[in-house]
């Protein structure tokens, strides 16, 4: 698949909320949608496009000079699988990397939890390099523990 990356730009919810609107299994909750898009709109955002029209993003919150996190990230269910998550992540690492950013963390929901769109979620991180810290159950809440995944840039 033929695509773009370019990033970091900010001001990107209006083309990133639609991408979590077509993810209902992991985003289907209305106001948790309304709180990622108003978060993404101020957070430097990676996005991956063909023809203009935009597929996948990733969003990314420095905590200091050595951290930064993927505060959120999805491709559309028709372009899963083709190598857009990886590229995007690529872009995002060689950005921190620049910066002199030294570990890239990830939360999500953790494997105590059955739910099965979330195991594939972890598949991908861990295929990519992240490694499990700690299931917490005290960030989220008991019923939705949450996994902090990391990776050294
Ligand atoms: C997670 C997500 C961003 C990955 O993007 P993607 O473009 O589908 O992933 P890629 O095609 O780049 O996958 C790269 C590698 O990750 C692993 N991987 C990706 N999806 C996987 C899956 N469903 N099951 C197992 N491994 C998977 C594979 O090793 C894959 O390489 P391969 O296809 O050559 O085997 C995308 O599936 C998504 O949007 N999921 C729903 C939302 C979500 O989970 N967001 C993250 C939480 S904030």
């Amino acid at each position: 698949m033929n695509f773009t990356i370019v990033g970091p730009h900010f001001g990107t919810s209006t083309v990133c909320t639609p991408i979590l609107r077509s993810l209902p299994e992991w985003f289907g909750i209305e106001e948790a949608t309304l709180q990622y898009s108003s978060e993404i709109e101020h957070l430097p955002t990676f996005l991956a496009s063909i023809s203009e029209h935009t597929l996948g993003f990733l969003s990314l919150k420095q905590h200091n000079t050595f951290s930064a996190e993927i505060y959120v990230m999805g491709v559309q269910p028709e372009a899963q699988r083709q190598g857009m998550g990886q590229a995007l992540l690529h872009a995002t690492q060689s950005w921190l990397r620049q910066q002199g950013v030294e570990y890239l963390q990830v939360k999500t929901l953790g494997p105590s939890h059955a739910d099965p769109n979330y195991a594939r979620t972890r598949d991908f991180y861990q295929a990519m390099g992240f490694r499990p810290l700690e299931e917490l159950l005290q960030i989220w809440n008991e019923q939705n523990p949450c996994l902090i995944l990391i990776k050294r840039l």
